[in-house]
């Protein structure tokens, strides 16, 4: 069997979450229905999303020596997530958190995210990886105050260069996921890996309206070969090829909608999984759905396997 090891390179945090009867009003007071701390961040959650699908699945980002660090550690190896490439910053650094409100009638998420030294991973930290182990590299392209994206696109121009002196059938494959908005610096990245994951409200934020209009916009800023996949929520997912070739997927929605937290990352993790796998882009973003629709009536992801 072909190896389907994996990395995803981004973010892990801490997510504390109420689940809430009601939506809070603003300096209003009510107990809520439940409250656990949880595993989160993109990366960390779909490197979680991959191994539970079945593949060898490896994190790679920063770790701050603290409390939160053991929780995360533990969370990683329960999941089967290989951290070996990770590095520890020792003092004075603080796991990312992130405050997050569950609405228990509609399952939706409102994050307040704190971010406040930890460094990325650094071109000089991913060099140390031999890439001949890995089938595909997924990178969560949002950068902090302190990296600037320019970093991933060095990274994927390591891997780029990796490919070169290879055949098209040992290449390792690479995406890139533009989530947030209003980050323009993120742009650079379009071109720079073979599927790019593009989220609504990315797109949304250049003016474009629909997951149909989004995918036809952005292929035009993708590189020769690749293909670009948009998750639109409730409205499913669409990708285009680098020949113009549209495929559309519904969403698949649970019986109860009880947390959409990470719904975007497991759509990701599923598709990249199908996508290895040797599946048709319009079979992987289906697939993409039907997982991400049934994280979507569990709590956290570990209720997929
Ligand atoms: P994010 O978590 O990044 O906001 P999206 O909201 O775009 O991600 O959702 C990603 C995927 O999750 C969608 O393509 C869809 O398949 C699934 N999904 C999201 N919301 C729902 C929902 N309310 N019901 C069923 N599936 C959903
Ligand atoms: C969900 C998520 C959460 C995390 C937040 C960071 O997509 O990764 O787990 O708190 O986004 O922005």
């Amino acid at each position: 069997m072909t190896s389907l090891r994996v990395m995803c390179v981004g973010l892990a945090c801490v997510d504390i979450v109420s689940v809430c009867k009601n939506y809070p009003e603003e300096d209003s007071d009510q107990r809520v229905l439940d409250f656990y701390w949880q595993k989160g961040g993109n990366a960390a959650n779909s490197s979680s999303v991959l191994s539970l699908l079945g593949a060898e699945s490896e994190y790679l980002g920063s770790f701050a020596n603290d409390n939160e660090m053991r929780f995360l550690h533990e969370d990683f190896s329960s999941m089967g997530v290989s951290t070996s490439h990770c590095r520890t910053f020792d003092s004075g650094f603080m796991t990312p958190t992130s405050i997050i409100i569950v609405n228990s009638q509609n399952g939706s998420r409102t994050i307040l995210h704190a971010s406040k030294n930890l460094p990325e991973v650094s071109l000089e930290d991913f060099k140390r990886i031999n890439l001949s182990h890995y089938k595909w590299i997924h990178f969560e392209g949002r950068p902090s105050f302190n990296t600037p994206t320019h970093e991933i696109v060095r990274m994927l121009a390591h891997i780029d260069q990796h490919n070169n002196s290879r055949s098209e059938s040992e290449q390792l494959q690479t995406s890139v996921e533009l989530e947030k908005p209003a980050r323009p610096e993120l742009d650079q990245l379009l071109d720079k890996a073979n599927y790019v994951f593009v989220s609504k409200e990315y797109s949304q934020n250049k003016g474009l309206t629909s997951k149909e209009e989004a995918v036809k916009a952005f292929i035009q800023k993708c590189r020769q070969g690749a293909s670009v996949i948009c998750a639109w929520g409730e409205d499913g997912a669409a990708a285009m090829d680098s020949q113009g070739q549209l495929v559309t997927s519904c969403c698949f929605p649970p019986d109860k909608l009880r947390d959409t937290l990470a719904a975007g990352d497991t759509f990701n993790a599923a598709t990249i999984f199908a996508l290895m796998e040797g599946k048709t882009l319009g079979e992987a973003i289906t697939f993409g759905c039907k997982v991400a629709g049934a994280k979507c009536g569990i709590q956290g992801v570990r209720g997929l396997r």
